[in-house]
């Protein structure tokens, strides 16, 4: 998490239909305000997973739609995220940058481990394997042993009820693979995104999304002042 230059890293996550997107769009503003007329000079860069790159927004076509076990899956979002780190997020960062993105690997423990119940260990080096900072960033100054890996300064993880969000999913657009899952599978993805949460609960702020969109938007605001992150 620490390089010369201090960028900061926040994902967004939740299940389908949990209304990530417009909160998204409205911190992204909030930054571009905060940084627009400072002289501190710092790009806000809103960005995806899977996706981010052109390799990895082609790899997100193949993991949105094709059918696959749940190792290819795993494989897919982790190479797609590798672009992403290696050609988005870690030169962001080294410039000191705001990266803004929807979902990072909490989705692929919360989709793959708990939807898919795909193995957590292997997920786990595949993690390690994808996240290493000293393999990501050869400048890195700081702690360079196995343990430092990339992950964000803050999750903000939006949690509404299964149900709910399927009855907000249902008739808005055709789904794909994933949001045509039923609500059993849903709530694992949820228990798998509390269990990355309960191990690292300081990176996590989950807001309760069963609320109007200004309260939600209030609790939003509140966790990422809360830590300094915005003025
Ligand atoms: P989503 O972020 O909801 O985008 P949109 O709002 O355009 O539908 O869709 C991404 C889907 O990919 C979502 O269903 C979760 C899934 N996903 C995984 O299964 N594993 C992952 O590692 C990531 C990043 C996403």
């Amino acid at each position: 998490m620490t390089s010369v230059k201090e960028g900061l890293f926040i994902s967004f996550e939740g299940i389908d239909g949990a209304g990530k997107s417009t909160h998204i769009d409205a911190l992204v503003a909030a930054f571009k305000t905060q940084y627009g007329d400072s002289k501190v000079a710092k790009n806000v860069i809103q960005t995806r997973e899977p996706g981010g790159t052109p390799l990895a927004e082609k790899l997100r076509q193949l993991i949105l739609n094709d059918a696959m076990d749940a190792l290819t899956e795993s494989f897919l979002v982790f190479a797609a995220r590798r672009d992403h780190l290696n050609l988005v997020i870690e030169p962001a960062l080294a410039r000191g940058d705001v990266v803004l993105s929807d979902r990072f690997t909490d989705a692929t423990f919360a989709y793959q481990g708990g939807g898919r119940g795909f193995d957590l260990k292997t997920l786990s080096t595949l993690e390690q394997w994808t996240q290493q900072i000293r393999w990501l960033d050869a400048n890195f100054t700081g702690k360079n042993d196995e343990e430092t890996i990339r992950q964000p300064d803050l999750t903000i993880w939006f949690d509404l009820p299964p149900e709910i969000a399927a009855q907000r999913l249902a008739g808005a657009r055709v789904p794909d693979k994933f949001e045509a899952q039923p609500v059993e599978f849903f709530r694992q993805v949820a228990a798998g995104y509390q269990k990355r949460m309960d191990d690292s609960p300081s990176r996590f702020a989950k807001i309760n999304s069963n609320q109007s969109r200004e309260a939600v938007w209030r609790d939003v605001l509140a966790a990422v002042k809360s830590r300094g992150f915005l003025a």
